[in-house]
């Protein structure tokens, strides 16, 4: 039954661990590294709007709160399912392949819980810390499935209060399926929260067209819909249930992470809830899904993951789609490199003030000779020694094709210049390496 105006409610969810979330407890965020796609310019001045943030997501809402509370206009919310599962990444040479001799399962993200009990205390404190970062007219995706949205949908009438719920968006798809004993689970739950009475919402952005039924029905009867017409040729607000095909094998967008999520999904999410210019936040970004569409929409956007792969995808997603500068902050002072086994070698030449590095004789393997992928890298032609700069990366593209070699800079000064240099291959493995130059 619908909530009365002023009313709380009073069925609550307990479990055993559940208790008052403690006030933030913030920490500093450092800045590891700003990234310049190639071609846009290098800002010393000013930083980066846009982050993304490795670490745990509780310690960095934390981190954030002070300077961002209220400043989101949209979070979405994709965190492990409570699947009691580990979710592996494919890494090689061929990841999309069918063969399997040019890929294997590399580390991915774990989603087991010892109990339900265990998986929401994880959820509880960071759904407090995403309702206390969203702005007064902000809104919450928070997407599960059937394990945990049910106890989600009471822990959120709690948190916004249930008058400010707004949607059960049902996304559903096709696959294979195991089960023999059951309707094959093909959808998942995205709820839908406003922080506050008024909230940002933007039909017109996300019409579809009308069924061709119905343009039928119009045609053939001028009774048809009691008199009420709609405006056909502007389309309608869709349902509450939303097909969009999951990423596959064939998909140009996909990045190989587990569980990724369609762009097309985020796309419809982000222009129905948010406008050019607002900050859009995702605390379990895992490949990036949300922080690249945001960006292509011009969106502002903050992401987190607490694994060091995640970032490495997000890093090669957001080059290859040419994204607008960003910086990665952590909690910790340097990125935990996955291993650093490469060696980076590196030629560098020099024609009057333009300069291109090649990577020399790079084909990276794991220890046991398995040939893995360059997938990405990047440079920082004029180090100085703190936070590295990059203006100039390389991308391995999604499907097909290989990491380009080199990378050229034109310096505008003469002087003696630090390069650095930072490497990334498919296993996760960051290498990094700094060469000197004088420019006459
Ligand atoms: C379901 S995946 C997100 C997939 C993402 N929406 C995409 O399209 O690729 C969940 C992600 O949450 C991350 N994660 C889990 N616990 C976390 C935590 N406490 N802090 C930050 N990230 C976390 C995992 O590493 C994983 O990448």
């Amino acid at each position: 039954m619908p909530m009365r105006k002023g009313e709380t409610p009073t069925v609550r969810l307990e479990w055993n661990g559940k208790s008052a979330v403690p006030p933030p407890r913030p920490a500093p965020l450092h800045r590891l590294m700003e990234i310049y796609p190639s071609g846009t310019r290098i800002q010393k001045k000013t930083s980066p709007l846009n982050r993304l943030i490795l670490g745990d997501n509780l310690a960095v809402m934390d981190a954030l709160l002070e300077e961002m509370r209220g400043k989101f206009r949209l979070i979405y919310c994709d965190p492990p399912f409570a699947t009691g599962k580990g979710f592996d990444r494919r890494i090689g040479r061929g990841e999309d392949s069918r063969k399997p001799e040019t890929w294997r399962l590399g580390e991915g993200y774990a989603d087991s819980w010892n109990s339900i009990e265990e998986y929401l205390s994880m959820l509880y404190p960071r759904l407090i810390r995403m309702r206390d970062l969203l702005a007064a007219d902000g809104t919450l995706y928070l997407h599960l499935d059937w394990r945990a949205v049910h106890f989600a949908k009471v822990l959120l009438d709690e948190l916004f209060g249930a008058e400010n719920f707004i949607n059960e968006i049902i996304w559903v798809y096709h696959g294979p399926s195991p089960g023999k004993s059951y309707f094959n689970r093909k959808h998942d739950t995205i709820l839908v929260y406003g922080r506050g009475k008024t909230r940002a919402f933007y039909p017109d952005r996300i019409r579809v067209p009308y069924h061709p039924s119905t343009h039928r029905t119009f045609a053939s009867s001028p009774k048809a819909g009691f008199g009420k017409k709609p405006d056909l040729l502007r389309g309608k607000i869709p349902e509450d249930w939303w097909y969009f095909p999951v990423i596959a094998r064939l998909h140009n967008e996909r990045t190989g992470y587990p569980t990724q999520k369609p762009e097309a999904l985020l796309e419809r999410i982000l222009q129905a809830s948010s406008t050019k210019g607002d900050l859009v936040g995702d605390f379990f970004c895992g490949s990036g899904t949300t922080l690249r569409t945001a960006d292509s929409l011009s969106r502002r956007w903050i992401g987190c993951d607490t694994l060091p792969q995640s970032i490495s995808i997000c890093q090669r997603r957001l080059a290859l789609g040419r994204s607008r500068p960003y910086a990665i902050d952590s909690l910790v002072r340097e990125m935990p490199a996955a291993a650093k086994r490469i060696r980076l070698t590196a030629a560098v030449r020099a024609d009057r003030r333009r300069v291109t590095v090649t990577l020399a004789g790079l084909s990276p393997c794991l220890p046991d000779g398995f040939p893995v992928s360059l997938d990405y890298w990047e440079a920082d032609f004029d180090y100085r020694g703190d936070v590295i700069r990059s203006e100039h990366q390389a991308a391995r593209p999604w499907r097909k094709g290989s990491t380009e070699t080199s990378l050229s800079h034109t310096y505008s000064r003469a002087g003696s210049y630090r390069i650095f240099l930072r490497a990334i291959c498919s296993d996760g493995a960051v290498s990094t390496g700094e060469r000197r130059i004088e420019i006459k």
